[in-house]
């Protein structure tokens, strides 16, 4: 089958195959454990996460998000057939593969059904991003009238973050982006929100002077990401005080291991995409059906020049929303 796989000694390259062994349940004669559901990729969205991780903890397949259509369940599958349309996670921990492949094998309480007014396309994109999105902001105690800043509002779990905020009630959402992505973000977002515009000289600093004590939740996709990018220190005043949360999604060596040994300081937390993520993804439709919201995509043809662009793509830190591949 084809697939995107991790090649070299670390496997940190991803490479595009078309001689890759398909999931072994694939042959009818091979069984299919208990709980897995085999499913015919029709649409597959990276993620950082992706590139970063070596072969030996992401598996040679690469990818978490997919949707498609079930080709098999095992015994206790009860809540997916074959022939439907579904979406979801491959997930590193517990999958049996990636999901940048023509099938995947998948937990079934990682995937849901996929709405018919959603595309394949757009499902797939819902995965990590959204599902990031609503357990950070969750985590945030975000609610009706909550106010919201969210840090990396062009990028896939920005604009994840933007939408689910928006559905949830929050009455103040304020974006920090570039400048040239203010018009996607607005039109994205279908919201009147505000967005500062980091590369501008001045702007930040602008906004901080006139919003200390004023967020709920500050949820920030950006610090940590590889480039030096921090901005804890700089927004943490920005927060009510003592009841706002500061929830970031990345962060410096000693973050993680405060996290890891749960010794975060007051009003902050680290949040990682956990649990299964069935009941989520079905909330994460059910929020996003109230505006009609949808991701926005950078569709791509799944093949060599497809797969090797869309990662230069990724790893350049510039997308705007979710890169997704078509694969059918
Ligand atoms: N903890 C978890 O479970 C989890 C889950 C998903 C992702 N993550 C991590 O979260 C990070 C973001 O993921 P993603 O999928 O959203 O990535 P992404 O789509 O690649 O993010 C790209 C966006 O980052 C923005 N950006 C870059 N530098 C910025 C800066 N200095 N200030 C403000 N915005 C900036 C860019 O905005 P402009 O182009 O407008 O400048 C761009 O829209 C990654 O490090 C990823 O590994 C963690």
């Amino acid at each position: 089958m084809r697939a995107a796989v991790r090649t070299g000694l670390l496997g940190l390259t991803i490479a595009f195959k078309d001689d890759v062994p398909p999931p072994p349940p694939c042959d009818p004669n091979v069984p299919i454990a208990p709980t897995d559901v085999l499913i015919k990729v029709k649409s597959a969205a990276i993620n950082p996460v992706d590139y970063k991780l070596p072969r030996l903890v992401g598996g040679t397949v690469v990818g978490i998000d997919l949707s498609g259509t079930v080709e098999r369940v095992g015994a206790d599958v009860t809540d997916f057939k074959v022939g439907d349309n579904v979406f979801g996670r491959s997930p590193i921990i517990g999958g049996r593969g990636g999901s940048l492949a023509d099938f995947a094998l998948v937990p079934m309480d990682e995937i849901a059904i996929k709405p018919e007014w959603l595309s394949f396309n757009q499902a797939a994109a819902l995965g990590v991003a959204y599902l990031t999105g609503l357990q950070s902001l969750r985590a945030g105690n975000v609610s009706k009238d909550s106010s919201v800043l969210i840090i990396g509002a062009s990028g896939g779990c920005g604009i994840a973050g933007v939408q689910l905020a928006r559905a949830l009630g929050a009455s103040r959402v304020v974006g920090v982006c570039s400048g040239r992505n203010f018009d996607f973000v607005k039109g994205t977002s279908g919201m009147e929100l505000e967005l500062i515009d980091y590369t501008k000289e001045g702007s930040i600093e602008k906004f901080r002077g006139e919003n200390i004590g004023k967020f709920d939740c500050i949820y920030d996709t950006v610090t940590g990401s590889g480039r030096g990018e921090d901005y804890v220190a700089s927004m943490m005043p920005l927060l009510k005080e003592s009841t706002g949360t500061y929830v970031q999604i990345n962060g410096s060596p000693t973050t993680m291991a405060r996290h890891v040994i749960g010794r975060m300081k007051a009003q902050r937390k680290v949040v990682f995409t956990s649990g299964k993520g069935k009941k989520d993804l079905e909330e994460i439709v059910s929020l996003l059906k109230i505006f009609v919201a949808r991701p926005h995509l950078d569709v791509k043809t799944f093949d060599e020049n497809g797969v090797k662009g869309a990662f230069e793509q990724l790893r350049g830190r510039r997308t705007k929303g979710k890169i997704v591949f078509n694969m059918e």
